[in-house]
């Protein structure tokens, strides 16, 4: 453990666009970041991020249909940063989209608080996004503090 300590770790992860695998990325990045030694609140702030991010690639980026999303985290010293990309749909305007209450989606029933939580329990979130061709979020937060 020692020896790894303040090296850069990196896990990777493919999934289908699968409402079942939203619980499943959350769980593999909480596994994946137990070696930093989280707390309990910790470990809960990123399955959130984390989750709202899957979830959006698919009711969003995939509409529920096919797709795959890929899923990495990395861990350098006591930061963590975890992206999560999809080549769905895009975001034309990403700033309006990040704004608290937008939605893309109000008939179906979404509250447009997915970015705002993810901002809220990660210290860091940027989106890049090409529309047609997918979007990258890249969350991250550093423990400890
Ligand atoms: N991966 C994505 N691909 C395409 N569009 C996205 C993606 N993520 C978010 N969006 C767009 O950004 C909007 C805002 O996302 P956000 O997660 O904040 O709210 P929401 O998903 O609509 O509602 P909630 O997350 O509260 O259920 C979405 O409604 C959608 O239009
Ligand atoms: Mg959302």
């Amino acid at each position: 453990m020692e020896e790894t300590r303040g090296k850069k770790e990196t896990m990777r992860l493919e999934i289908e666009s699968l409402s079942c695998n939203e619980a499943f990325a959350r769980v593999a990045v909480a596994a994946f970041m137990a070696r930093m030694d989280p707390t309990v609140e910790e470990v809960d702030d990123v399955k959130t991020a984390v989750s709202e991010a899957v979830t959006n690639c698919v009711i969003h980026a995939y509409g529920g249909g096919e797709g795959k999303i890929w899923i990495q985290a990395e861990v350098e010293g006591s930061l963590l940063t975890v992206q999560v990309r999809d080549s769905g749909v895009g975001i034309s305007d990403v700033k309006k989209a990040m704004e608290p209450l937008y939605t893309g989606k109000p008939e179906a029933g979404r509250s447009g608080m997915g970015f705002s939580f993810m901002e809220a329990f990660m210290d860091e979130v940027q989106v890049d996004s090409v529309p047609g061709e997918g979007t990258v979020v890249t969350m991250k937060k550093k423990l400890g503090q």
